[in-house]
């Protein structure tokens, strides 16, 4: 994602300068998965700017070699990242443990990778369907399970799931993204008393349409245009930055009483 640019949304990230500044936040370790484009890019590049220490890892190797160029060209610290398919739960396992490694326990967990591949009813086999959970449901629960450890040893955390709203305005067309993404609060919730223990806060970010490059290019159409300005209260676009920023915030000290919860930034959709 570059920082500055103008999709055809007319709405544009901010400067880092713009940004709001948390304190708590900077040398903090933090992991996100699927951190190479759309809105993990906008998260990783958030956390950046805030002089956090950042690792990510994504199956798109080019667009992460140039976001973490970009992050260093522009002043910040390189993120750490490595090419690692969430599929592989092994690999995913392994890669935490070897970013925890190189930048140190993990104070903030973002799961952010997912895929919202269209399928209809019919056309679902068993393998695709245990396909789609394995990018869409598995990686956070076995990717908790790797930082938790960690987030103990410091006596804190913040772990932040992306759910969806869009098995919540009951969107069509992808029913197996629907499935994974309604388990994400279960997920938040099943986990939140055990972790919070050890003040290890969870939370879920419910985006509502974001305009990441892959959404312009596959959806956004004349219909799609209509169908936005008819369901969401606010008239503007959203873009992964305004998701990130919701982020920061619950992976903050600003949010040390926020756990269990889901905060939706949908403009007003559901
Ligand atoms: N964009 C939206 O409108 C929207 C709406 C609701 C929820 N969300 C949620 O927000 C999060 C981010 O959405 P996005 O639109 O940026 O997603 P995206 O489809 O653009 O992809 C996210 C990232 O995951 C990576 N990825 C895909 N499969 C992978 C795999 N098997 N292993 C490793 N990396 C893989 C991609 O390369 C990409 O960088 C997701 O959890 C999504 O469900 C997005």
């Amino acid at each position: 994602m570059s920082n500055n640019t103008t999709i055809s949304t007319g709405r544009t990230a901010p400067e880092a300068a713009s940004l709001s500044l948390f304190p708590s936040l900077k040398n903090r370790s933090v992991f996100v998965t699927g951190g190479g484009s759309g809105i993990g890019a906008a998260i990783v590049t958030a956390f950046t700017q805030q002089g956090a220490r950042v690792a990510f890892i994504d199956v798109a190797s080019q667009a992460s070699e140039t976001l973490a160029q970009q992050l260093a060209d522009a002043g910040h610290a390189r993120p750490w990242w490595r090419s690692c398919d969430v599929r592989d739960l092994a690999a995913l396992q392994a890669a935490i443990t070897e970013a925890a490694g190189a930048i140190g326990d993990f104070s903030v967990l973002v799961n952010n990778v997912a895929s919202d591949d269209r399928h209809s009813l019919e056309s679902v086999t068993p393998a695709y369907y245990d396909e789609r959970m394995a990018i869409n449901e598995r990686p956070a629960f076995f990717a908790i399970q790797s930082v938790v450890p960690g987030m103990r040893r410091l006596g804190a955390g913040a772990i932040i799931n992306l759910g969806s709203t869009g098995w919540q305005g009951k969107g069509a067309g992808y029913p197996c993204y629907a499935i994974a993404k309604s388990s994400v609060n279960g997920l938040t919730r099943g986990l939140a008393r055990t972790l919070g223990q050890d003040r290890i806060r969870i939370n879920t970010v419910s985006p509502g349409w974001v305009m990441t490059e892959r959404q312009i290019q596959l959806w956004l159409d004349a219909a799609g245009e209509q169908e936005l300005q008819r369901n969401q209260c606010l008239p503007d676009k959203l873009m992964p930055h305004d998701i990130a920023r919701m982020v920061l915030f619950l992976a903050s000290d600003d949010a040390a009483m926020c756990t269990a919860q889901e905060f939706k930034v949908d403009a007003g959709w559901v």
